[in-house]
This record gives structure tokens, sequence and C-alpha cells, in this order.
């Protein structure tokens, strides 16, 4: 253990992803014993976008198994929901204060969500990025693990950090990101020029954590390709292929050149089913352990119920700190 201090978090909105599994939750389970590790429920970001109360409660709940399933040990690191901790809301709202209307319009996922969901381009959705920025600042972050399509939250969120210090003295640390060397940004099996996401409307486009084996098996076997007939990492001419490279290699460890030679002279249709097979053994245990979780409710409760404790305790030593510095009055405590 290093003493440093990881922070990252994923919305619950929806069933996350392969995509989010080996950009995001794989890289967390590796780092865990050597840090002290922070991973959120980020449900106050997922309300960004329309949500159904009862499925996005659902949601949560099962993103929290999931971590837990995917092996995050709830002991050792503190596992919660966003919206417990109103520190967040509240280091949000004064971050707000110190983030420009331009760098926030410059965000390529408030452009991308805003063109999807122009029916509701809300305050919310645009401001999103400063609460990213509390979520990390709050607990005087080292390292954020995350998979490339975060890396501009992660570039503001640093300079809201820096642009704070300057004028109140060294308060927030200025969190790295750390992004694995594979799997850091898995694409659409359907459209490989589209990251993997897991509000694809195409369900054949991703593979969900809670797929089943045949669901796997059929969704790589109608993954798009080339007609190349070549495996190949080659990401301008065979984006399909070079996906399910990445893919292979984020599972495996196994070097890009070694697939390469492994697959040499033989046919996309066995490729694809290999690819199939080492997922649906990634997931299997994970998948059990997640039907093991669902069904002892006491235990998941109080992990909520202990890590939401101890999340506020750290997060608010912080924003007692921020509040003194920018001038708010300090509380009155009865005697
Ligand atoms: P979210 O929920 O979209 O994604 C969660 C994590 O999964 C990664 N990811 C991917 N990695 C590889 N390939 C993909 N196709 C893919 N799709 C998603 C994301 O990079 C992310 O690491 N804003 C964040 C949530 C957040 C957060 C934070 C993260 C809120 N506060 C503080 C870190 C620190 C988001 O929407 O992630």
């Amino acid at each position: 253990m290093n003493n440093k201090t990881i922070f990252s978090g994923m919305q619950p909105s929806g069933v996350i992803t392969l995509g989010n599994y080996l950009g995001a939750l794989k890289n967390w389970t590796e780092l865990q014993d050597e840090y002290n590790c922070l991973y959120c429920i980020v449900d106050m970001h997922a309300i960004t976008v329309r949500q159904d109360p009862a499925t996005l409660r659902k949601s949560s709940r099962n993103l929290l198994m999931q971590y837990i399933a995917s092996g995050l040990n709830p002991e050792a690191n503190i596992i919660y929901y966003q919206s417990h901790v109103p520190a967040h809301a509240e280091l949000a709202w004064i971050l707000n204060c110190y983030t420009y209307m331009g760098e926030l319009s410059r965000m390529t996922q408030f452009k991308d969500k805003s063109s999807k969901h122009n029916e509701n381009i809300n305050a919310g959705l645009f401001t999103y990025p400063a609460l990213m920025a509390a979520d990390i600042l709050l607990f005087q972050t080292d390292v954020v693990p995350v998979g490339v399509d975060q890396k501009q939250h992660l570039e503001i969120t640093r300079d809201i950090a820096a642009r704070f210090n300057a004028i109140y003295g060294d308060v927030f640390k200025i969190p790295e990101p750390y992004i694995g060397k594979a799997g850091a940004k898995i694409m659409s099996l359907q459209d490989p020029s589209r990251k993997m996401s897991k509000s694809d409307e195409d369900v054949n486009a991703t593979i969900s954590l809670i797929d089943d084996p045949d669901t796997i098996i059929r969704k790589f076997k109608r993954a798009v390709t080339d007609s190349m007939a070549k495996v190949t990492f080659d990401e301008q001419n065979q984006a399909g292929i070079s996906n399910l490279l990445n893919i292979y290699t984020a599972i495996t460890g196994e070097t890009i050149k070694n697939i390469e030679r492994e697959f040499e002279g033989k046919g996309y249709g066995e490729f694809k089913a290999k690819v199939a097979e080492v997922v649906i053994e990634e997931l299997r245990p994970i998948q059990q352990k997640f039907e093991e979780l669902s069904k002892d409710n006491a235990y998941i409760d109080n992990i909520i119920k202990e890590n939401a404790q101890k999340a506020t305790y750290l997060a608010t030593k912080t924003l007692r700190k921020v509040q003194k510095k920018v001038g708010f009055p300090p509380l009155i405590r009865s005697k």
C-alpha cells in the first residue's frame, strides 16, 4: 500500500458494458491493493439524462453489486452512492463558480449528449464536469483510472483545481489520469468508429456484463469486420478486427503480435469464436458472484450504509476547508 488515493466512478444509467469493464473496472480491481480506493456509483450524474426512477434505483444497486462481483473488495475499498454524500453537491456548486462557460462548452461529452437528447439540454448536463471535478477533488485524489473518453474531463478537473489553488493556496491535490494500455477504448461491435456505449439502442453493438454465453457468441458472430481476411491490427483499414484484438489482449494479457501469429492463415469465424470464448470465461465468475450477492440483501445494505459514512467523513474534511477558504462563516455548534 503506497498511501495514495484512487477515485473513480460509473454512471448507473443502464447495464454496464464490456467497454466499462475493460476500460475501467478491471483496472480498478488490479490497483486496489496498492492504493486507498473510492469507487462511486454516480447517480447524480446519471440524472443529467432523463431516467425512470425505479429503473435508476435498480441499476444503481446492480452496479454496486457488479463492482463487488468483478473483484472489488468492499471492506478494503469505499464503494458508495454519490447521492448519499451531500458534500459532492456542495463542492460542485462552489466549483461551478470557478469554471468557465467557454471551457464547459468545449466538452465533447456535452456536445455528444446534447445532440442525442436535444429535447433536454439541461444545465446539469452542461455543468456535469464541475460535479465530476468535485467527486475527484473532495478526496485529495492522486490517481483516476478511466477510459480514454474521460480524459478531457480529467483535464478540466486539473484546470479547475489549479485555478482554485492559485487563488487560495494548496487546497486540492492535482490528480493524474490512469489509462490502461489495453481496453481503454472499446468500440461498438456494429460500428467500430464509435465507442461501445451502454446507451446504444442497437443491442448487438454492445456486450453487457450480464449477457449469457449464447448471446455473447451471437453478438461476436455478427460483429462488423472487413473483407481483408487476415487477423491484423490496423485501426485505419480493419477497425472491427482491431477492436476484437483489443478485447482479446485486454482480457488475456497476450500481446497483439502473438495473437496475430496465433491466427495467421485462419478465418474471421474462428477468431471471433475464440474472442467470444475468452469473454464468456472472463464474465462467468462475475455473473455467478453477482447472482449470489443479489440474494444477500442484508450484506449489501450494510456495505451501502457503512461506506456512505466513511466517504462522508473524508469528503467533509475537504469541503470544510474549501468553505473556509472562500469565506463562508463557520458553523456555530451547540454546547
Ligand atoms: P461512464 O459511466 O460513461 O463510464 C464508466 C467508465 O468506463 C469507461 N468507458 C470505456 N472504456 C473503454 N471503452 C469504452 N467503450 C468505454 N465506455 C466507457 C469510462 O471512461 C469510465 O472510466 N463521467 C464518468 C463518470 C464519473 C467519473 C467521476 C469517473 C463521474 N465522476 C469521477 C471518474 C472520476 C462517466 O460518465 O463514465
